[in-house]
Parts: C-alpha cells; structure tokens; sequence
C-alpha cells in the first residue's frame, strides 16, 4: 500500500477559481469587488515574500488588494491608528496585519484592535471565542485549508479519532474545534504530552502542527490513516542548498498512512485560497449575499 498525495496546489486552484468567478458575479451586479488591506511592518525578508504572493492571489481573483508597507520603526501607537482607519474604511472588507511584528510592538494589542468582522486573519478572540460556540466565524486560513484537503480523501469524518499535534492559537486550537464540529474525536496532544508515538498511532486522522521537521515517524501512523502535514520547515539538502520538509517523516510514512499531505504543496498552497476566502465571506456578510 502506498499513500494518496493530496494535491493541496490543485485544489488550492479549484477554490481561487470558484472565488474569481464569484468576485465577478459581484462587480456585475453591485459594481464594486471585495478590498483586502495588508498591513506589513519592517524588512523581514520570508514576509515580504508572503505579502507579494498574497497581492499577487488577492489580484488574480479580481479583489482589491490595498498594501501598507511600513517602516522597521513605526510606533506601535501609528500602526494602531492605521488599523482603526482600515476598520473604518466602508472599501476595506478584510485587514490582516502580517505577523511577526518588530519586537516594540504588542502584537496581541494590534490583532484585537481589528474589527473582528475585518479579521481575516480569524486571529481576534471575538473569532475564536465565535468558533469554539459554534457561532459564524471568520476561521483562521491554515485550518480552514487542512479540513478541505482533510474532506478530499475522508469525505465523512463522523466518529473519527483525530489527534492534531500542536497547540498554537493559530493551527493546533482552531483545528481541534473544526474537527469537533465535523464529529470526530479530537485530542490535541504537544511537547508535554506522554508517549506521542502511541498517541500518534491511536489516530485515524493525523494533523501535524509542530514545526519540528519530519518528527513524526513513518511508525507512528495507524495503517490506513489520513495525515495533514502543516509544517513548512526549511533544512539542509544533500546537495549544499536547502529544502522544505514538514513535521512528517513523509517516505516512511507513504507505506502506512491512506493519504498524506506533501511539502510542499499540500497545505501551504491551501492558505492564501483561504483567506480570499474570508475575504469573500467578510464582504457578503457586510454587503449582503444578493
Ligand atoms: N505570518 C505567517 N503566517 C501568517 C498568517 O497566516 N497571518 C499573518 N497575519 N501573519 C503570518
């Protein structure tokens, strides 16, 4: 037996089309599109690259994409006061305010200062709080992507074990309420968690949201497992330059697993189509679905 790849940047594709095709139902018929703000403070390097792909995404569906690139050394005061600005913006449907910021800024402060009906990002608490009752919320991209890739190979997740490896605020947590709701039995197991290999094997559906690369081992999987590998991490290749492997051992795992993510081009793909997504969702809840 050999695993199914999901093919994140295929289906990644598929969604951006059935948003470009919305996007232009909606400038037909209420002649204005869909405003995404980005807001990218300081030079570091990996989020420029992120903001240019997601210009470039927001653009290629037909959205408005509205760039604030700012200097290493703005106020944490100034950045709060371009947020209230883009919250009080009737063109901006969705803010997402690109992290890491420089270290003078708190940026829990800023995220919370977002209109949690802008929050594309789902990172404001409103959004978290919102999810983990079951209310409509703006869901957090890279879940949102890992639960479409998670359907492809298991449409019916009823009853399911799934494990989600990670507890961050942004994967591990707001997956585990996803998978909650689709019906599955969800543990979230971390660093502290005891025995994780036994753990890992008592999963009929593995998410992997550590970032520690190919810790996860091909002996850990339940045969006949789905595995959604969420770890984009960078490590020597053996030819002098570097690769991306996730946090799945992804050759050992192939044998055991039913389906399994590659990196890249599983989940990471999945994200920017996400957040078009919210973006979407965000303009339709402010100006109507007509
Ligand atoms: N930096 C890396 N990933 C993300 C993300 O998903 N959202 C934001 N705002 N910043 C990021």
């Amino acid at each position: 037996m050999t695993a199914q790849i999901i093919d994140g940047a295929a289906v990644a594709a598929r969604l951006r089309q059935t948003i470009a095709a919305r996007v232009t139902d909606i400038k037909a018929k209420q002649g204005r599109v869909p405003g995404l703000a980005v807001v990218l403070v300081g030079e570091d390097p990996a989020s420029h690259v992120y903001v240019r792909n997601k210009h470039k995404a927001t653009v290629e569906v037909g959205m408005r994409s509205i760039e604030h690139k700012l200097d290493a050394t703005t106020s944490e005061a100034d950045l709060l006061d371009l947020v209230q600005r883009l919250n009080a913006d009737a063109d901006v449907d969705g803010i997402l305010v690109q992290l890491p910021v420089p270290k003078h800024i708190n940026a829990d402060r800023v995220l919370q200062a977002i209109d949690p009906d802008k929050d594309v990002d789902g990172f404001h608490p409103i959004n978290a709080g919102r999810l983990a009752v079951g209310q409509p919320a703006l869901v957090p991209c890279t879940p949102s992507g890992c639960m479409i890739l998670l359907k492809e190979a298991l449409p019916n997740l009823n009853g399911m074990h799934a494990v989600v490896v990670g507890r961050s605020n942004i994967v591990g947590k707001p997956i585990a309420q996803l998978l909650l709701q689709a019906d599955c039995t969800v543990t979230i197991a971390h660093s502290r968690t005891r025995d994780l290999p036994a753990v890992c094997r008592s999963a009929d559906v593995l998410i992997a949201a550590v970032g520690k690369a190919e810790m996860i081992k091909g002996d850990w999987i339940k045969p006949g497992a789905v595995v959604i590998d969420v770890g984009i991490n960078r490590v020597p290749a053996a030819d002098g330059k570097s690769k991306l492997v996730g946090d799945v051992a992804t050759a050992e795992a192939l044998p055991h697993a039913k389906a399994i993510t590659p990196v890249p081009g599983g989940v990471g793909p999945m994200t920017i189509a996400c957040l078009l997504n919210n973006t979407l969702m965000a303009f339709e809840r402010r100006h109507g679905k007509h």
